[in-house]
């Protein structure tokens, strides 16, 4: 249940359909995943905990059966306030992963045990000016740590450089089973520096779907991430 254990190691691009056209969202993430996408990263923000409006679980719902049925996972990134009132909507959806705010939950452990016994993964965010000793015990009980790499809201902002330290921090501080993403800012020119810092799973919006060839500019990132030591 969940995302396979063996994948969190794995050198990945998990494109963003959050930059994706919202009018033909089934397609977009099809013609990633058939380009060799095995993880599709959907941003779900309440207006809230970020100044954004985005989806909810009926979309990924409709989501779902495209990528399971192409032998993808969806990784779902709720930036919202109070997520634990949503755990059971997105685990009937057909979410594969569950990342949650620290900012967002008082009660962290019970949130991440949550979401595994609902049958996901747990994910673990924080914003760039959170400090990595908010998670240090609460990572313990997640499936991966996604570090913030801008501050969330919007698709397309620059990456901050300092996300490079925090990577290298994260991952001397975390378990080996602990996965390590990074969300915001990845492009050509950023992908290689993170993915050196430790950083797993890329999420990657603008940079994938702001490409007249979303498909083709997936690949060339996906090989850029695997081609690093
Ligand atoms: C930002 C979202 C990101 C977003 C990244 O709040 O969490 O997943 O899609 O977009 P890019 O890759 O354009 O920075
Ligand atoms: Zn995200």
């Amino acid at each position: 249940m969940g995302i396979p254990q063996d994948m969190f190691s794995q050198k990945l691009v998990l494109p963003s359909i959050l930059s994706a056209d919202f009018s033909r969202l089934g397609d977009d993430a099809a013609c990633v995943i058939d380009a060799g996408a095995k993880i599709i990263h959907v941003d779900v923000m309440d207006g809230h905990f970020v100044p954004n409006l985005t989806i909810g679980a009926p979309v990924v719902a409709s989501l779902a059966p495209v990528a399971h049925a192409r032998d993808a996972y969806l990784d779902v990134h709720l930036m919202i306030d109070n997520p634990d009132r949503f755990l059971d909507d997105f685990a009937n959806a057909g979410a594969d992963a569950l990342s949650v705010h620290i900012e967002t939950c008082p009660h962290i452990q019970r949130t991440l045990v949550g979401i595994k016994e609902r049958g996901m993964s747990a994910g673990l965010v924080l914003n760039p000016g959170t400090s990595l000793n908010a998670i240090e015990e609460a990572a313990l009980f997640a499936d991966f740590v996604l570090l913030m790499s801008v501050n969330p809201g919007f698709g397309g902002q620059e990456f901050i450089p300092e996300s490079l330290s925090k990577l290298r921090r994260a991952r001397a501080l975390l378990s080996p089973r602990v996965g390590l993403q990074v969300d915001g800012g990845m492009a050509m020119d950023t992908i290689p520096a993170a993915v050196a810092a430790g950083a797993r799973w890329i999420v990657a919006g603008s940079a994938v779907y702001g490409a007249d060839d979303p498909a083709a500019q997936f690949r060339r990132l996906q090989e850029l991430a695997q081609e690093i030591a």
